[in-house]
């Protein structure tokens, strides 16, 4: 199992209980830099390398669908010059790496507004996800301009409108319905959501789908986050009794 193989925790993961969808907040690119004396740019940079670090694992240990939060709705607020180098990494990062997705039997999607992203990068997204279509492997969700408060309500916009417009009844909306209205539609939930970087906060980030989620929070920062620490994450997982409520 590639890169992974030497790993003496694959041994103690459990393959009949493994996460169908695996969602991370990757946070502390920022406090890498700034703890090595660095501009903070360099701190995403090297977040970059963790991406393809955790897409690969995810590949190689066939965990259907992972979702990243890349940018959110807030991430507007900070300096020009940062939101800019951002975009540029998702540029590149889509343009070197896509063949290899390809290749890896990936399949892309998008989960927020990309409209208020520059039309270079709207059409270079766009691409990729046509360029994946067909892929049947590793559902690779970027969370890009996204918040989850903002795709509720978006959701909720469209099943009122197809009340008034008398083609649906209010009474007919259930939360299976309600799920289908949201950017994730057929996406499975996450059954494990994890942060980065020691906070311990959910940013507005896929607030329906994470319900049920096991939450698993690690000190470690985002550019430091490696294999280990990915497997570390499941086995975690694994070791929890989900009761979904019950006893
Ligand atoms: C959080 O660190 C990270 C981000 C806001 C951006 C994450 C984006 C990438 C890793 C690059 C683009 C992604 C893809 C999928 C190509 P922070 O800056 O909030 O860190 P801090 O809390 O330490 O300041």
């Amino acid at each position: 199992m590639g890169k992974l193989k030497s790993s003496r925790l694959l041994e103690k993961i459990d393959f009949s209980y493994f996460p169908r969808h695996v969602a991370i907040i990757m946070d502390g690119n920022g406090r890498w830099a700034e703890r090595r004396g660095l501009p903070r740019n360099f701190g995403h940079q090297a977040g970059i390398k963790t991406v393809r670090r955790i897409i690969e694992a995810a590949v190689e240990l066939k965990l259907p669908v992972i979702t990243l939060y890349a940018f959110s709705v807030d991430n507007w607020l900070r300096p020009m010059r940062e939101i800019k180098y951002l975009m540029k990494l998702l540029e590149k990062y889509i343009a070197r790496d896509l063949k290899k997705l390809k290749k890896e039997n990936v399949f892309l999607k998008v989960i927020g507004d990309i409209t208020k992203f520059s039309p270079s990068t709207q059409k270079l997204i766009k691409s990729a996800i046509a360029e994946l279509e067909g892929n049947t492997g590793l559902k690779l969700v970027l969370a890009l301009n996204y918040g989850s408060r903002a795709e509720i309500v978006k959701a909720a916009r469209k099943l009122s409108n197809l009340v008034a417009g008398k083609k649906m009844a209010s009474k007919d909306i259930d939360e299976e319905k309600f799920s289908r209205f949201l950017e994730t539609d057929t996406l499975s939930d996450p059954d494990l959501l994890i942060r980065t970087s020691g906070e311990k906060r959910l940013s507005n980030f896929l607030l329906w789908q994470v319900s049920y989620a096991e939450l698993y929070f690690t000190d470690k920062l985002w550019p430091d986050f490696n294999r280990r620490d990915f497997l570390e994450a499941i086995i975690d997982f694994q070791k929890r009794k989900r009761r979904y409520g019950g006893l």
